[in-house]
C-alpha cells in the first residue's frame, strides 16, 4: 500500500496529577522524533488561546466560574482545535496529547450535583483517541511524589473522586500503565503499546465520540 495514506495515531495520556504524564509525553515524542515519526505534542488545556487564557485564570483562582461554564470552556479549548488535529493526522502525523477529554468529564464529575450524561455530551463529535494511556500511581508511591500545586483541584481529596470516575470511563482503547517505575521503565511500557497501534490504525478511518 502507498506509505502517504497512513495516517497518525491519536494517543492520549491520562491519569491523576503527578503520575509522571508530561514528562512520558516528552519522552515518547523524543523517541519517536528519533527514529523518524511524523509526530506532535499538543497538551489540554491549551492555555494560549482566549479560551485557554480564561481557563488558566480560573485554575489559577483569579476569576469564578459556574461548574457547567467551565465544563464547556475546557470542551470549547478542544473543538478549537479539532481541524488542527485532523489535518494533522491525515497527513501522517501522530498526535501525542498531554490529558483531554477524559480529564474533562472526570474533574467536572468530582464535583457536585453535575449530571454524568449531561457532561459527556459536549465531547460527542470530537476525534476519538486510538489509544488511552492512563497513568496509575499506586497511593504509597503517590504520597511519596511531594506536595500538590497551588492551583485549583490540586486537593488529595478531590483527586481521590476524580480517580474512581477516570475508572468508569475506561473502555477498550485504555491501557493502564503502572507509574510507580522508573521513568525509563514506565516508558518502555507505553513504547511498545504506541508503537503498536500506530502501526495499526495507519490504515483505518478516524474515529469520533459518538451519543
Ligand atoms: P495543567 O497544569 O494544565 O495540567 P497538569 O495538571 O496535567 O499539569 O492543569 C490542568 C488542570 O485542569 C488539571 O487539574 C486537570 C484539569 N482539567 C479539567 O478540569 N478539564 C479538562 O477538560 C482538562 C483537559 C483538564
Amino acid at each position: 500500500m502507498n506509505q502517504a495514506l497512513r495516517r497518525g495515531a491519536l494517543i492520549v495520556f491520562e491519569g491523576c496529577d503527578r503520575a509522571g504524564k508530561t514528562t512520558q509525553c516528552h519522552k515518547l515524542v523524543e523517541v519517536l522524533k528519533r527514529e523518524g515519526h511524523r509526530v506532535e505534542l499538543m497538551k489540554f488545556p491549551d492555555r494560549s488561546t482566549t479560551i485557554g487564557q480564561m481557563i488558566s485564570q480560573y485554575l489559577q483562582k483569579k476569576v469564578e466560574l459556574e461548574d457547567h461554564v467551565i465544563h464547556l470552556l475546557f470542551a470549547a479549548n478542544r473543538w478549537e482545535a479539532v481541524k488542527k488535529m485532523e489535518n494533522l493526522l491525515l497527513n501522517g502525523t501522530t498526535l501525542v496529547v498531554d490529558r483531554y477529554s477524559f480529564s474533562g468529564i472526570a474533574f467536572s464529575a468530582a464535583k457536585p450535583h453535575m449530571d454524568f450524561e449531561w457532561l459527556k455530551q459536549p465531547e460527542v463529535g470530537l476525534l476519538q483517541p486510538d489509544l488511552v494511556l492512563f497513568l496509575e500511581l499506586s497511593s504509597d508511591v503517590a504520597s511519596k511524589r511531594g506536595e500538590f500545586g497551588q492551583e485549583r483541584y490540586e486537593q488529595p481529596q478531590f483527586q481521590r473522586s476524580v480517580r474512581q470516575i477516570f475508572r468508569k470511563l475506561q473502555d477498550k482503547s485504555w491501557q493502564v500503565i503502572n507509574a510507580d517505575g522508573t521513568p525509563e521503565e514506565v516508558h518502555q511500557d507505553i513504547y511498545e503499546k504506541v508503537k503498536r497501534s500506530i502501526e495499526l490504525v495507519s490504515f483505518q478511518q478516524l474515529k469520533k465520540f459518538d451519543k
